[in-house]
């Protein structure tokens, strides 16, 4: 529910502005107030007069306007908000965003807000695919901007592929996931997951079967509690949940930098398969046959512990820290030994050999252990695995 929540929403110039007419009306239903802000080009898509009759509401186009400035000026707009969404979210809007652009009421807005920002982009999929809005996407992510979608599908202009708004329901969960009033809120917590890549030259590297499903749904547990949650996720299969910052690494040191930029955090879960050793003689170019039948020795060198690092701070440790054991033989014993070893408060133990399935599967059976003892789990999904154990995680921060 959002009742009693404020929604500035930010409508950008796309076919799929006309999907924003009925996120207005999914918002209300839930009881949000929506403020509509149209930029020019989205004008050309939808009209003020429908906009601001779904809403309810006056809406806002022109920064220069001197009569909003004398009711209510850009600042204070862009905070008497709880949340700022911006559906459709243009390549061209990502693109201001990134830079910092403020050079109409929208790209100001966002400039001067204090509130968190959940952005829907849309957009052909050659757009979305492009290299400088993906270049944008991993810079707006790391800047704590939220998102959801696009979705993969037929789009308007004929084309096949990812680019297409998420469902105005879908941005309403995100919408609620932002928002969520939970045990959790006010809580920061970061969560690794995925795999790492270490590489070998420039197009080879080493990595591992990690999926990163655990980690996405745990991190989406966590955010559905309320807490804010840095997501700092390897090349995973899965995409990261809405709601969180995501911050994405490649290789193990990669990983640890962005774990050490997001402390101080209120609990830390290591869900990554971080790789134990990278290749300490990695080449600088493709590593090519010469012709004598000798094959390349690789050196590894051992990569930084991130879980042991966190867990054995002096200063600044997170209250809970949580680690994974993927085991394939003696799981508790193994796993108890690793808990006093690292150091962590938790370890969530699993079996990943290959007859359980669980290693890129979607079911889990874990078993918690703390200086309590160990907690047995039944197979659950990793959906089911990652609601209880935030819960678990809410209980430890009360
Ligand atoms: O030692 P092992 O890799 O089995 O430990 C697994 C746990 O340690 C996981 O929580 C994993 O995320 C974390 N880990 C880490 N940094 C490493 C290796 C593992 O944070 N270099």
């Amino acid at each position: 529910m959002l009742a009693g929540k404020r929604i500035l929403l930010i409508v950008g110039g796309g076919i799929a502005a006309f999907k924003s007419l009925d996120l207005i009306r999914r918002l209300r239903e839930r009881g949000a107030t929506v403020t509509p802000v149209l930029t020019k080009a989205s004008e050309e898509f939808v009209t003020p007069l429908s906009t601001s009759a779904l809403a309810g509401q006056k809406v806002y186009r022109d920064l220069f306007d001197l009569t909003d400035e004398a009711e209510m000026g850009h600042i204070e707009l862009s905070r008497a908000a709880n949340l700022v969404v911006v559906a459709p979210a243009t390549a061209d809007l990502m693109a201001k965003m990134t830079a910092g652009l403020a050079n109409d009421l929208a790209s100001t807005l966002l400039m001067a807000t204090d509130k968190r920002v959940l952005i829907a982009p849309a957009m052909n999929v050659r757009m979305w695919e492009h290299p400088a809005t993906q270049r944008n996407l991993a810079t707006l992510q790391g800047d704590g901007i939220l998102t959801v979608g696009p979705d993969v599908g037929d789009m308007a202009c004929g084309e096949h592929g990812p680019g297409r708004m998420s469902e105005p329901l879908a941005i309403v969960d995100a919408v609620e996931a932002a928002l969520a009033d939970g045990p959790l809120k006010g809580k920061h917590v970061l969560v690794t997951s995925g795999p790492t890549h270490e590489p070998i030259d420039p197009v080879r590297y080493i990595a591992n079967r990690s999926s990163g499903a655990q980690g996405t749904a745990i991190a989406r547990s966590l955010a559905a509690l309320g807490a804010d949650v840095t997501f700092i996720t390897g090349p995973a299969d899965v995409s990261p949940p809405s709601g969180v910052k995501v911050v994405k690494v490649q290789t193990a040191r990669e990983m640890k930098d962005a774990v050490d930029a997001a402390l101080p955090a209120d609990a830390a879960v290591f869900a990554a398969a971080v790789a134990d050793w990278r290749v300490e003689n990695a080449s600088g170019s493709k590593m090519k046959k010469d012709g004598s039948g000798k094959a390349p020795a690789l050196e590894f060198a051992e990569n930084p512990d991130i879980l042991a690092g966190v867990s054995q701070l002096k200063k600044g440790r997170p209250k809970l820290v949580v680690g994974f054991a993927a085991e394939t033989d003696d799981v508790e014993a193994n796993a108890t030994a690793k808990r006093k070893r690292k150091g962590c408060d938790w370890i969530v133990a699993n079996d990943v050999s290959p007859e359980t399935g669980i290693m890129g599967g979607s079911e889990n059976a874990v078993s918690v252990i703390s200086d309590q003892g160990t907690e047995v789990w039944p197979r659950l999904s990793k959906d089911q695995v990652a609601a209880k154990l935030a819960k678990r995680i809410a209980g430890a921060l009360a």
